[in-house]
């Protein structure tokens, strides 16, 4: 029987990392839909759109075409038919992202396009709202967590491996005032859901937290 994955958490978790490797245990799809988020934010960017514009915000998703596709290093990102898998992940972007993902308008369009995506089998979908908005009837619920500061010093180290310089306290206040905005937003805010599995990752191996979703999903399949 193939199960929905919903998996929830502040940013640096380890969500998609997780994520990932379950899906691919499984032979699932794996839906990042904060790539999708992103994605939108990259071209309001672009576009010179003002970001605090429900209106423009929600016209401009009606007008874009957002496509995750899976490839051997991981999930890419099309924008319009273009690939932006690495420029939806520069600092401009992160900066801006929870501005954009707070417009419920607009979230309602990104919710449906998720759902459809679902749609195709086993799916292991990573983000927010996934466990409370998206995919309230899935199978498995997971909030994943972990402190602060460790979650600071995993992009800190990501970054060094992507040659970016930065310093930890900033990417400390960067991640608390993102995990704030998205928290406390009126529309979907990131909250546990009552039927959601809390995961902290703080003292956790990669292979150990994915070792931990595998076996509950196991016993979701029976
Ligand atoms: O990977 P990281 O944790 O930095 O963030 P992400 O998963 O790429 O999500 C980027 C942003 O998109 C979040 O900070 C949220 O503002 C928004 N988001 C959302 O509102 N709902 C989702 N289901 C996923 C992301
Ligand atoms: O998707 P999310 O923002 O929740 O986190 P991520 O991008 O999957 O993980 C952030 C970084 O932490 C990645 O470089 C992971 O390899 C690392 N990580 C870790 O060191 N230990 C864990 N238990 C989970 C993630």
């Amino acid at each position: 029987m193939n199960i929905q994955i919903a998996i929830d958490g502040p940013a640096g978790a380890g969500k998609s990392t997780i994520a990932k490797i379950v899906a691919e245990k499984l032979g699932y799809t794996y839906i990042d839909t904060g790539a999708m988020y992103r994605a939108l934010t990259l071209k309001a960017l672009n576009e010179h759109i003002n970001l605090e514009d429900a209106k423009s915000i929600t016209d401009l998703l009606t007008n874009t075409k957002i496509q995750l596709k899976p490839s051997s290093n991981g999930q890419l990102v099309f924008l319009d038919e273009k690939d932006v898998s690495e420029e939806i992940r520069s600092n401009e972007v992160t900066k801006n992202v929870s501005k954009v993902a707070s417009h419920a308008t607009m979230r309602e369009i990104m919710v449906d396009h998720q759902r459809e995506m679902a749609k195709q089998g086993g799916v292991v979908m990573d983000g927010r709202d996934i466990a409370t908005a998206v995919l309230p009837e899935a199978e498995l619920k997971v909030f994943m967590s972990a402190t602060v500061e460790e979650r600071a010093r995993r992009r800190y180290e990501d970054n060094k491996h992507r040659g970016i310089e930065s310093s930890l306290e900033q990417l400390k206040s960067e991640i608390a005032k993102r995990d704030k905005l998205d928290s406390e937003r009126e529309a979907s805010p990131l909250i546990q859901a009552p039927d959601a599995i809390f995961l902290d990752t703080t003292e956790l191996s990669i292979s150990e937290a994915a070792q931990t979703i595998l076996e509950l999903a196991n016993e979701r399949m029976g």
